[in-house]
């Protein structure tokens, strides 16, 4: 009970220091509501499982936890951890845990959740690429991925007093990493802010139809195959006849 105390107040600490820094970094781009709005929309109203890459403090579990059957969230610092627990016990939220994991290897089957949220992570990355190709790995067939970071920007003293080490993104590289990760891209959203814009980015794994076998089955069938998801329009694939 003691050791639970200890390690609870350590955290806090640890949480106080870093939370004056982010609320700098928060103050530069639009009302994290804002944001979170906007993440809400991008996924289905229901989720059986939703993984949190770089959890953090754990609000995006806390954000999306009526709408998740379970949720998991990953971070390689154990101090982020306990005061993510600390919050998700504290508001009760029993079928979403946090545990250690890197974004790099990811600790999870292939096809493992339908969803995937990495919401300010991918700027402390070295290789954006392999997270992408990860998430995409544990997605299943219509699952969804969305990723929220910055648009390209000039803020060096991200870089050198916040260990940024990507100054944004550009929205081809993303969609590059998402196609190479075999993700179908899906509509981008921008959240204007001075000096920072937050965009997010979101993919689907295409539907086991859509492999290029089952491509050529279903065509003698219907000009088209469509997959509908909350945030993409209708994404649809164009096929020839092949009769
Ligand atoms: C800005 S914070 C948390 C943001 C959090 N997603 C949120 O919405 O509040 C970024 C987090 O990424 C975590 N992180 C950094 N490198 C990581 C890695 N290789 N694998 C997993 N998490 C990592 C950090 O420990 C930190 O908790």
């Amino acid at each position: 009970m003691r050791l639970r105390r200890s390690v609870a107040l350590s955290a806090a600490e640890y949480f106080r220091a870093n939370a004056e820094e982010w609320d700098s970094v928060r103050s530069l781009h639009v009302q994290e509501s804002d944001v979170e709005n906007a993440l809400l929309e991008c996924f289905p109203d229901h989720l059986e499982d939703l993984l949190d890459i770089g959890t953090g403090t754990g609000r995006m579990l806390q954000l999306f936890a009526d709408r998740v059957d379970r949720g998991v969230g990953l971070d390689t610092s154990r101090d982020m951890l306990a005061v993510a627990r600390a919050n998700l016990e504290t508001m009760g939220i029993r079928h979403c845990h946090v545990q250690l994991g890197d974004m790099y290897r990811l600790s999870l089957e292939d096809k493992a959740v339908d969803g995937v949220i990495v919401h300010q992570v991918l700027h402390y990355s070295e290789n954006p690429a392999r997270v992408i190709s990860e998430a995409g790995r544990v997605l299943r067939p219509d699952g969804v991925l969305v990723i929220a970071d910055f648009s390209p920007h000039n803020l060096e003293a991200l870089r050198e007093d916040h260990a940024h080490l990507r100054l944004g993104f550009d929205d081809a590289e993303i969609g590059d990493w998402f196609a190479k990760a075999g993700l179908v891209a899906g509509p981008i959203k921008k959240l204007e802010g001075d000096p920072l814009t937050v965009t997010i980015w979101s993919a689907m794994r295409p539907p086991f139809i859509i492999s290029t076998m089952s491509i050529r089955q279903e065509s003698r069938q219907s000009n088209h195959v469509q997959c509908t998801r909350n945030c993409f329009d209708r994404i649809t694939i164009s096929r020839r006849r092949t009769s």
